[in-house]
């Protein structure tokens, strides 16, 4: 880390799938005008571009070459929208979203050495004026100095009514029978798995957004952001 990177403020968002972490984390740094990191798409862009490849994906070594070779890129639309996620020049925004990308990116989060592939792409998203880093590991592991850090939690039920919601609208076939036996198998691997397992990071605010509007949650964030950062008030709160 370079002595530019430990003055530039991080806030690491961290928590199981569902939890809000996403919705959250877009409306936090928009409030801050910071930077924004969606390192859950990272993982799903490495799971789908190696699918494409037609990588067996219980392959690590050929999974760690991909995850170290394969473009992602995130663009803004002009007009506003979601942000788009480029694999290889692929537009993947929607066939990352799917249950079954998450599943798949869970699998291959890991094995270690992928991890350590996206270490750098990870850390290389912290510029100035700040950074709102979204992820399993971003307060344990990837930016353990961040200023703050944040993990959000809501019970199983709740995390797979949002998910369902969430894949509804975007015309997806799911049940929500089958989304909670997936995002309980994926919370099992996720907390479970050797490295970087899912957990609060020492010192974390716990948030359990259950029952709980965003715009509260977000008020809550910003709240803890101010606490440690007062100097910078944020923008429209
Ligand atoms: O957050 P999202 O659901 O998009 O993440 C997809 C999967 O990627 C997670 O279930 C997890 O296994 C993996 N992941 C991770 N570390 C991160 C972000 C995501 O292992 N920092």
């Amino acid at each position: 880390m370079t002595k530019a990177d430990s003055v530039i403020p991080v806030l690491t968002i961290d928590g199981p799938s569902g939890s809000g972490k996403g919705t959250i984390s877009r409306a936090v740094a928009d409030a801050l005008g910071w930077h924004l990191l969606d390192s859950g798409a990272i993982y799903r862009a490495v799971g789908y571009a190696a699918g494409m490849a037609g990588i067996d994906l219980s392959d690590a070594a050929a999974v760690t070459r991909c995850a170290e070779t394969a473009k992602i890129a995130f663009r803004d639309p002009k007009d506003g929208g979601e942000t788009r996620v480029i694999v290889n020049g692929h537009d993947a925004t929607d066939e990352i979203r799917t249950e079954t990308a998450g599943a798949a990116a869970s699998a291959i989060a890991a094995f270690p050495a992928v991890r350590t592939a996206l270490f750098e792409k990870q850390r290389s998203f912290r510029k100035a004026p700040g950074l709102v880093a979204d992820g399993r590991d971003m307060g344990t592991v990837v930016f353990t100095d961040a200023a703050c850090k944040v993990f959000l939690t809501a019970s199983a039920e709740e995390r797979a009514k949002r998910r369902y919601k969430q894949l509804k609208e975007k015309g997806l076939a799911v049940t929500l029978s089958s989304l909670l036996r997936e995002i309980e198998a994926r919370d099992e691997r996720d907390a479970t798995r050797k490295v970087a397992p899912l957990k609060p990071a020492q010192g974390a605010v716990i948030i359990d957004t259950t029952g709980i509007s965003v715009a509260d949650v977000v008020a809550h964030v910003l709240e803890v952001v101010r606490a440690v950062l007062p100097q910078r008030p944020a923008k429209g709160h």
